[in-house]
This record gives C-alpha cells, sequence and structure tokens, in this order.
C-alpha cells in the first residue's frame, strides 16, 4: 500500500486524477470503477478539466459504480445515478452504453438474479482495471458497513445509523434517507486490478489511522486493503494526522519518485 499525503483536497484531487489520466491513456477501454460521495468530486473535476483543456477522450472507457441506494430511480435527484451524471459523465465523452450503476428501482424479488448480472458484467469486461473509493467514517467502503463479509459480492446491505445520518445532509428530510442499497461487495472491490482511495478533512483521520495502521478486520471493510496487491491511498495533510507513520510515508513517497527518475533515465 502506497500512502501519498499532501497539503490539500485540491492537491489529492489532482494527483489521483492524474494516475486515472495515466491509466486511461495506457489502455483506452480501460475498466474504472467509480465512487460517490463528497471525496471524489475534485478528482471529477479535475478529469472534466482534462477532457475539456488537455482532449483526453473517455470514448472507449467501461465505468462500474460501487453502490446505489436501492427504492430510488436513476432520475431522483439523491441517486448516485444521477450524481455521476451531473457531475462527471454529461461533462465528458462517455458512452452511455459504457456505464454501469446499479439500479436502485430493481424489484426486491429480482436483486439477487441481478446482482448476479451486475457481477458478471464487470467479469465480462476482464474486471476492473482500477477502482477509485471513498472511506466512511465507520470505515466502509461502498456500502460495506461494519460486518460486512470480507468476501462479499454484489447484494443488498442495510445501511448503519451512522451512514444515513453522515447521508442525510443530501436529502431535504432525514426520514427519506433509504434504509438499504445495492453494493459491490468487498471481494468484489478487492479483485479489481488496481485500487485508489481518496479521503480529506479531519473526520476522516481516525478511521483512516485504523484502516492503513489497525489489524485487517470486517468491522472496518476498509482495512482489507492492506491485503490488495496495488493500493494507493491519498491524504490531505488532515486526514493523514493520526497516522502514526507518516515520516515514513513522505520518505517512501519521495524515493519512489526517486526511483522513477533513475528507471526513465
Ligand atoms: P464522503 O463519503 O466522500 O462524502 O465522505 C465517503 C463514503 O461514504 O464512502
Amino acid at each position: 500500500m502506497q500512502v501519498v499525503i499532501k497539503a490539500n483536497y485540491d492537491e489529492i484531487s489532482k494527483e489521483a486524477a492524474l494516475t486515472v489520466k495515466q491509466r486511461l491513456m495506457e489502455k483506452p477501454s480501460f475498466v474504472l470503477g467509480l465512487a460517490t460521495g463528497s471525496t471524489p468530486l475534485g478528482l471529477y473535476k479535475e478529469l472534466i478539466r482534462m477532457h475539456k483543456e488537455e482532449g483526453l477522450s473517455f470514448s472507449h472507457m467501461v465505468t462500474f459504480n460501487l453502490d446505489e441506494y436501492l427504492g430510488l430511480a436513476p432520475d431522483h435527484p439523491q441517486s448516485y445515478n444521477f450524481f455521476m451524471w451531473e457531475n462527471l459523465f454529461k461533462h465528458i465523452n462517455i458512452n452511455p452504453r459504457n456505464v454501469y450503476i446499479p439500479d436502485g428501482k430493481v424489484k426486491p424479488v429480482d436483486v439477487e438474479e441481478y446482482c448476479e448480472w451486475y457481477e458478471s458484467r464487470i467479469k465480462k469486461f476482464g474486471g476492473i482495471d482500477l477502482q477509485i473509493l471513498g472511506i466512511g467514517r465507520d470505515g466502509h467502503i461502498g456500502f460495506n458497513e461494519p460486518g460486512s463479509s470480507l468476501g462479499s459480492r454484489t447484494r443488498v446491505k442495510t445501511l448503519t445509523e451512522e451512514t444515513m445520518q453522515d447521508n442525510a445532509r443530501f436529502f431535504k428530510d432525514p426520514s427519506e434517507v433509504p434504509t438499504y442499497s445495492i453494493t459491490m461487495g468487498v471481494g468484489t472491490v478487492m479483485e479489481a486490478k488496481e485500487i485508489l482511495m481518496v479521503a480529506s478533512g479531519k473526520n476522516k483521520a481516525q478511521v483512516i489511522a485504523t484502516a492503513i495502521e489497525g489489524g485487517v478486520t470486517a468491522q472496518v471493510t476498509a482495512s482489507v486493503l492492506q491485503l490488495h496487491k496495488k493500493v494507493t491511498v491519498f491524504l490531505d495533510e488532515e486526514a493523514a494526522s493520526l497516522l502514526k507513520r507518516k515520516k515514513y510515508y513522505n520518505f517512501v513517497a519521495e524515493a519512489v519518485k526517486k526511483f522513477q527518475a533513475i528507471k526513465e533515465s
């Protein structure tokens, strides 16, 4: 796991977007896993800028979103489908046929079959090349709340009270926050070839320290990333403030840059 600490949110957004750009240029048809929430917004803004100002093309890219609220139609302003179109897709040249987001309106009776279909689509495209993740204050990735099996696959998941409270800020009335979601499982996320996590702000400092430097546990599903072969975590100073080995991570980041320069010379 590489931990990259930057001065502020803008810098982590730019750095993370640069990784996406590099991967996209290496493989135009690459498969990108996407996350919602406030944290990836800066990264999406930067991708939009790269499209508009640098001509970065997304026309062959395929995307799979991590999760969606069960019960919300794609045009509901708080649905993750709506979020993705508003904050990224409508501003870039993505082919709408290449966009996959769990369908919040699938009937409860059909949901298991639907989740299997979602998994099979990911497989059909050869798996996710790069998965973007945020982290919830309770350590969730996607909607894999504490206690989610570390081998779980795409399925229905009940939200915790903490997540419902955190997400209530987007709804007119807190009672409108859905209780259920469809989310890729921890096992699904772990099959991505590469993972990029972004976290910002003081309110993420504790969970970041627990997930990165604590033990691997289903009580903090993000901690399982310690077992993944290629993860980069981009943090601002505030989110990194409770890490014990911060000095070493900064040392590694510099050393990696130097090593890269040696390789290229
Ligand atoms: P946030 O959400 O980026 O809005 O903090 C993160 C998450 O719940 O995964």
